[in-house]
């Protein structure tokens, strides 16, 4: 429809560079950069490598996914970018450069949260999101359960990770076994040839007493780095895709489990698996048969959108464009821990039909406007 919006989203919380261009819960392009070779030697991200990156590769990124769509800067809505959570310096590329285009193209600015776009994404695949549904996010730096009702205004935490995120286990888990970064992609895919039953790795915070909707993976990679040790003092072979399976299994057995019993007390009939992890083969059958079992509608984007890219925050910034919700002002901050309750940033206080705010003004009036 031509009224809907069109929305270019720019994302840079890690470490991959996304521009994504929608048109209400249409995709019309995705453009990532990822500097994800550039920390595997590091074992993990290197916040000052991945802001470099962001920088050399945001203008021919942005280009890129207007040429895809097939449309000008200056025929779109909004811009909306991730303000948060995510490393503080990566963020500032992307929330910099949004800036830069929502002022020289006048268009409104939408600073808007990173979890609630991996789950807004799924729009652009599934429809409108059923009101309530519920969340589960899954990412290398997030495992949280929410609940939402709109996701424009209200995300609601119901649990999260005490301590590793579950795409965080999957990185360090990965390194004990010598299988590189990041490390659930190649989990998963070692597990393709293991026996998911051959160990029997904890379940974290699954015990009666414990919270219902927290998680904890601390204590699973310490008892497979544990189990790895041993094998590996007694001299014998490392199992690695037994181990790779196990430790999955451990993990989506969980996260499920916990993801169901949430939607069960709630009374919510719908749920969305978000994140990285979300890519998770295991996690998508399990979650899969379990829902099923429960009469519960799953819903999880193709893998290509559960990791990090544009096309998830301009999906958010579509939404918002439609729901009439406020710009963010042009002092519009990044927040390296902005909360999840959070979806979006006003940035300076707005007057009414004001998209631009006082640093608009200020710099209008530099501008020559
Ligand atoms: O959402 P995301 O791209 O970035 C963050 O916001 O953190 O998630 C990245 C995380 C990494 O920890 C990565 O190992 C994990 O998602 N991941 C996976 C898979 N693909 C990516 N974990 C398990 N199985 C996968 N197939
Ligand atoms: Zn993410």
């Amino acid at each position: 429809m031509a009224d809907e919006p069109l929305v270019l989203g720019i994302e840079t919380s890690c470490d991959e560079t996304g521009v994504g261009i929608v048109r209400g819960t249409t995709l019309l392009a995705d453009a990532v950069a990822s500097s994800v070779n550039d920390h595997a030697r590091f074992g993990g991200v290197v916040p000052e490598i991945a802001s470099r990156a962001h920088l050399e590769a945001m203008v021919p990124t942005i280009q890129r996914a207007l040429d895809t769509a097939g449309i000008k800067g200056s025929d779109l809505d909004g811009i909306a970018v991730t303000a948060g959570p995510g490393l503080a310096g990566a963020l500032l590329v992307g929330v910099s450069a949004a800036k830069a285009y929502a002022w020289a193209l006048d268009k409104p600015l939408y600073g808007v949260n990173h979890l609630a776009s991996h789950i807004c994404v799924d729009q652009l695949e599934h429809g409108r999101l059923p009101e309530p549904t519920m969340a589960l996010l899954v990412s290398g730096g997030h495992s949280s359960l929410l609940m939402t009702t709109d996701i424009t205004s209200d995300v609601r935490p119901l649990g999260a990770t005490i301590d590793d995120a579950a795409g965080e286990a999957f990185d360090k888990v990965a390194r004990v076994l010598g299988l590189g970064f990041p490390g659930g992609p190649v989990v998963d895919r070692m597990s393709r040839e293991g026996d998911r039953k051959a160990i029997r790795f904890p379940r974290g915070l699954s015990g009666p007493k414990d919270p219902a909707y927290d998680f904890s993976f601390s204590g699973l990679k310490t008892a497979v780095a544990r189990w790895v040790e041993a094998k590996r003092r007694a001299g014998e072979e490392v199992p690695v895709a037994d181990v790779a399976a196990s430790f999955q299994e451990a993990v989506t057995d969980v996260l499920t489990r916990k993801a169901i019993q949430a939607c069960r007390d709630n009374g919510v009939d719908h749920l969305m698996i978000g994140g990285g992890v979300a890519a998770n083969s295991r996690l998508r059958a399990m979650a899969e048969q379990r829902c099923e079992r429960a009469g519960i509608r799953l819903r999880v984007p193709r893998p290509g959108l559960c990791t990090d890219n544009g096309a998830m925050v301009a999906a958010l910034g579509s939404e918002m464009v439609w729901r009439d919700r406020a710009p963010s002002a042009l002092d519009l901050s990044a927040d390296s821990s902005l909360p999840v309750t959070e979806v979006s940033v006003p940035g300076q206080v707005l007057a009414h039909g004001d998209v631009h705010g006082e640093a608009y003004r200020a710099l209008d009036a530099d501008h020559g406007h």
